[in-house]
């Protein structure tokens, strides 16, 4: 491994390890360990990735508590059993409000899909009005 000094003095790997959208909390954990065992020394991780074990839930299922929180009811789909099971698993924790404020400052106010504002996109909706 080749290294860089920072200005700090601090020794930092040339090459780290990045866990930012490994959701699955166990994924992550093995992921981890298989990277310390051939050889990483240098973990990226942070509380946003939303992979951290404080709940020890999945992402999906901090953000659909992080709505439910925000008295927002929710329809989730999944095709998989286990994320089917996941999604309805979310009533035995509760999310701090500092981690409630976090997950907001992610929010971007903007649908993924289409915006309900842009008017072309209204005169589409409108297309398939039923009679
Ligand atoms: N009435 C309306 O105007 C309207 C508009 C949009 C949506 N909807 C309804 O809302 C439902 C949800 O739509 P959405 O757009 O909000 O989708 P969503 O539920 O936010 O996302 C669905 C996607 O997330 C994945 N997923 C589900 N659970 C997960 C988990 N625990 N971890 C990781 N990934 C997970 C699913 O993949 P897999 O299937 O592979 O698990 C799928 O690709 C729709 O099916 C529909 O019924 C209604």
């Amino acid at each position: 491994m080749e290294y860089k000094v920072l200005s700090n003095g601090i020794k930092m790997p040339m090459v780290g390890f990045g866990v930012f959208q490994v959701d699955d909390q166990k994924v992550c954990e093995q992921a981890v360990l298989d990277a310390i065992e051939v050889g990483y020394r240098s973990i990226d991780t942070a509380a946003t990735y939303l992979n951290e074990e404080a709940y020890g839930k999945s992402t999906g299922q901090v953000m659909l508590r992080w709505l439910i929180q925000r008295d927002v009811i929710v329809i989730p789909k999944s095709v998989k059993k286990e994320r089917m099971k996941q999604n309805i698993d979310v009533f035995d924790f509760e999310l701090a409000a500092e981690d409630m404020e976090k997950i907001a400052t992610m929010d971007t106010g903007k649908s993924t899909i289409h915006d309900p504002q842009d008017l072309e996109t209204a005169r589409w909706i409108g297309t398939f009005a039923v009679s």
